[in-house]
């Protein structure tokens, strides 16, 4: 209920009752500065009590009087003339230090009163402490500066897209990942950076309940598309941002597994050659043990027996059971030779020399040249010399191995590739032995290097072929290994240092 008594008021009195009423300290101003009227809250902040501040100009009050702390002079900032011309509002931000240093802001509001003829009659001027709104201000600036560095800092990359998919933020480690700039990423859809149907399919993982907590994708392996083209496979974790309940971006956090995954790639090489090398040691140990153990027995059956051969009569009904005895014994005589030449643990002998004549005098050694009948030979050899520095013989040895393999694997007809070359800025030299036979299945991939490992007939191969070649190589610093296998035959790459020429050995005689 309003009184009705407040209405006998008359309207000067509730005006001036409302000036007071006001929270904000509030000055009537003439155009000239002087101060018709001050409200209460005016002079109780500034401590004036009963002083007569009203016929002063407030240019007088505020920066002669001082013992008004609060209040200064905006003396050239003053928009008060401004209002004059614009006859509009005009306000000012001004910051105070108080004589006990502390800072206070405070923004000084200009309206002006208008007379009859659109003349600009007084101005109020109403001063707001927003000091504390300052703070607030300066407050949230500084944390987003803080976390703007964590994010660019960061060494993940971060990165953040609207509703529709658009960038709305890519840290430093994301630009780098991406190939984007921040700036240039605004034109790019969220979608491009997947292959197809991937940013899709991270959102209904995303929503999927049964997906961890709803909204988070907890770390996953995915393929990111960079600005080139190229797909580059990250581990990367996902969140929905929600605003009031509603999905309102999305933001993804990316680690490139490049390097981890080329780390691991080695690790398990290396493991594989260690495993390969111990194998290959502590076989060779005992090859070696069973071939001598073997070899005087079979020396006694091979010469009582060729003894007993030349005593018996061609046509003996025993002959021809014996001639099967000596004929295995003779194979059983290649297999030890084979496993002590395998068990070897003398020092390669270096020999200087070009991997192109390696190639030709291996070819010529091998001594059933009716195995090449139907076989095309290409010699892709590299026109530069390419020196290496390592055990011919071996090599010779390992080459032959492989021809006869690749002749194997394709039956006897087929076109075999013997190509050399180099790679110079790493120094090395390189055999590729290729065939065009029915590959290597995948389930024997990890196992041809394994001594004895042979897919060939009883007394064809002795699976040690492949195995010896490992360990060769190994000794002469090289590697050997698949490079390609398939269904259009089998490429099997040696590699080996290349052994760098000074001018004086040019003059020296080499194999
Ligand atoms: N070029 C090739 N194409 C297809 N398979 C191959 C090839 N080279 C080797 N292999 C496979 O690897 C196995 C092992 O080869 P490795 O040379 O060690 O032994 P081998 O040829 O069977 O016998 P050995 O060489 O002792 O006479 C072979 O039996 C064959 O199954
Ligand atoms: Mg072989």
């Amino acid at each position: 209920m309003i009184d009705s008594t407040e209405f006998d008021t008359n309207e000067t009195e509730w005006r001036l009752r409302v000036f007071d009423a006001l929270s904000f300290p509030t000055l009537i101003l003439k155009p000239d500065r002087t101060i018709l009227a001050a409200n209460k809250k005016f002079l109780e902040r500034n401590n004036l009590g009963d002083r007569k501040i009203v016929g002063r100009t407030c240019k007088s009050i505020f920066s002669e009087d001082q013992s008004i702390k609060h209040l200064a002079c905006i003396g050239a900032n003053c928009p008060l003339q401004r209002v004059l011309q614009s006859k509009q509002n005009q306000s000012v931000v001004h910051k105070n230090i108080t004589a006990d240093g502390d800072i206070n802001w405070e923004e000084r509001v200009f309206s002006p009163i208008l007379g009859e003829n659109g003349e600009v009659k007084y101005v109020i001027e109403s001063l707001r402490d927003i000091t504390k709104i300052k703070h607030l201000e300066k407050k949230y600036s500084d944390i987003r500066q803080f976390i703007d560095k964590v994010l660019q800092s960061s060494v993940s990359a971060i990165m953040a897209a609207d509703r529709k998919g658009e960038i709305i933020l890519m840290n430093k480690a994301a630009e780098d990942l991406f190939g984007y700039s921040a700036h240039d990423a605004n034109f790019v859809n969220i979608e491009d950076f997947y292959p197809p149907g991937v940013a899709r399919e991270i959102m209904k993982k995303l929503r999927d309940k049964n997906i961890g907590e709803t909204g988070k994708l907890p770390s996953t392996q995915v393929s990111i598309i960079n600005k080139n083209g190229e797909q580059i496979p990250v581990e990367m974790t996902a969140a929905i941002i929600y605003e009031d309940g509603l999905e309102a971006a999305t933001a993804g956090i990316f680690n490139d597994l490049r390097e981890r995954q080329a780390v691991q790639k080695k690790l398990e090489e290396t493991e594989n050659q260690l495993f390969q090398s111990e194998k290959l040691a502590s076989l060779g140990r005992l090859a070696a043990g069973v071939a001598h153990e073997i070899n005087n027995p079979l020396t006694s059956i091979l010469l009582y027996g060729n003894l007993m051969r030349e005593k018996i009569e061609e046509n003996h009904p025993l002959a021809v059971n014996l001639d099967y005895i000596l004929e295995d014994a003779e194979r059983c005589k290649d297999i030890v030779k084979n496993l002590l030449a395998y068990s070897r643990q003398t020092r390669p002998a270096k020999d200087v020399f070009y991997l192109n004549n390696l190639v030709s005098e291996s070819l010529r050694l091998i001594r059933d040249q009716k195995l090449f009948m139907n076989v095309k030979i290409i010699k892709d050899l590299d026109d530069c010399q390419i020196l290496v520095n390592a055990d011919k013989n071996q090599l010779c040895q390992v080459l032959i191995n492989l021809i006869i393999n690749a002749i194997d694997a394709m039956e006897g007809s087929g076109t075999l590739t013997l190509r050399t070359y180099r790679d110079r800025e790493a120094h090395k030299a390189y055999i590729e032995v290729s065939d065009t036979g029915s590959g290597i299945p995948q389930e024997n991939l990890s196992k041809v290097f394994d001594p004895f490992f042979t897919t060939k007939e009883v007394g064809k191969g002795t699976g040690l072929g492949l195995s010896m070649a490992y360990g060769i190589l190994e000794e002469n610093h090289g590697k050997i290994s698949i490079k390609y296998t398939g269904p259009e035959g089998t490429t099997i790459l040696l590699e080996l240092p290349e052994e760098l020429i000074s001018d004086e050995f040019q003059f020296m005689s080499i194999g």
